[in-house]
């Protein structure tokens, strides 16, 4: 008996100084059921690792959901990865080159509607896709505007090709999934003369070499236009008037277990050189309560946020999210 009291102490204090966190059979549970719902199959020494992760992430989530908070957390496909796995699988890990001290965006006076939402405008959004372990997400924000400007022009949704982006657009400062920023491929599809079909150049995920054939191509830019960094009201006034567009924000930890709400955070930063993913907005409004935010369509399947799209807070330049923002013109 006196052994086990020693034994205790000893164990009890092991884990006080390490922090190991005591793992209760329930979260094991909660851990088993989330890998059978994602189908993740681990070896006995990844599973015991993927299980410390998750459970301090579930930790956290519970923790956050436990507030009161704009927006709530939940598990999804990230929850067993830390921040900084998702952070060098997932974002860009470099500062992009964004700041457009002058965009050639010229807002009209307003008013503008209280609502907008491209999804509910005819057949002008493709679904959500999925972006997979490649720092592709600037060419899914780039398919994304580009197939929408299209569609509002022609009256034809077709769903354009993000690997091409990937395989073809180093000269315009792309580094395939190393990242890049859509106005450099609204650039690249201008001066290439147009972007392939989803289904003609198929998203592999990875880099490979450029497969472009000018026959099959599908969609054409006639320019590249920037919003003014900051300039949030300008976003505004093209989501209302014209199109969705294409924007980078700095994605920081508690996004990747985004759930639903309109996110806002105090630990990213606000500047052009901070952002480290890019999205699409598709469109505005405001809560009941009054708080303004975006609607944005993200490039990690439908398992993440709601049904793959997320609200940001909208008018504060919330994680720089209007430090980069562009469209193209269309040519058709
Ligand atoms: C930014 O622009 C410079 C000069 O054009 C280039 O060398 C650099 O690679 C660019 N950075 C990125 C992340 O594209
Ligand atoms: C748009 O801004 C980018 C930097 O993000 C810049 O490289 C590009 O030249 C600008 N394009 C236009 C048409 O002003
Ligand atoms: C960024 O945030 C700081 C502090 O919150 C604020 O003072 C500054 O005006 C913001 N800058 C921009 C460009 O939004």
């Amino acid at each position: 008996m006196a052994l086990f009291g020693v034994l205790w102490f000893i164990f009890t204090v092991f884990s006080f100084v390490h922090l190991t966190p005591v793992i209760l059979p329930e979260e094991e549970y909660q851990f088993k059921q989330w890998m059978s719902q994602f189908n993740n199959i681990y070896d006995t020494e990844e599973y015991y690792h993927r299980l410390r992760i998750f459970t301090e992430n579930k930790r956290e989530i519970d923790h956050h959901n436990a507030w009161k908070h704009s927006f709530t957390m939940g598990l999804n496909q990230f929850s067993a990865m830390t921040f900084e796995e998702f952070r060098k699988s997932f974002l860009l890990t470099e500062p992009q080159n964004c700041s457009a001290t002058k965009g050639g965006h010229v807002s009209r006076a307003g008013p503008y509607p209280e609502f907008v939402d491209w999804r509910m405008k005819g057949n002008v959004v493709t679904p959500v896709k999925n972006q997979g372990y490649c720092g592709s997400c600037w060419t899914f924000s780039t398919t994304g505007c580009l197939e929408s400007v299209n569609a509002i022009a022609t009256g034809k949704l077709i769903s354009l090709s993000e690997q091409q982006l990937i395989d073809c657009a180093q000269d315009f400062n792309n580094h395939g999934c190393m990242g890049g920023l859509p106005s450099q491929a609204f650039e690249y599809i201008k001066y290439n003369n147009g972007l392939m079909t989803e289904e003609d150049y198929p998203y592999k995920g990875h880099d490979d070499s450029c497969h472009f054939e000018p026959a099959f191509a599908a969609a054409f830019v006639l320019d590249s236009v920037n919003i003014t960094s900051y300039d949030e009201k300008a976003m505004v006034d093209a989501v209302a008037r014209l199109n969705p567009v294409s924007f980078a924000f700095e994605v920081t930890a508690d996004f990747m277990h985004y759930k639903e709400g309109v996110y806002t955070s105090t630990q990213c930063k606000n500047t052009t050189d901070m952002v480290n993913h890019a999205v699409l907005a598709v469109g505005y409004g405001a809560e009941e309560s009054g708080t303004p935010y975006w609607i944005v369509k993200n490039s990690w399947g439908t398992d993440w946020g709601m049904d793959g799209y997320f609200l940001i807070e909208r008018g504060n330049n919330i994680c720089g999210l209007a430090a980069c923002v562009s469209y193209p013109l269309p040519l058709v």
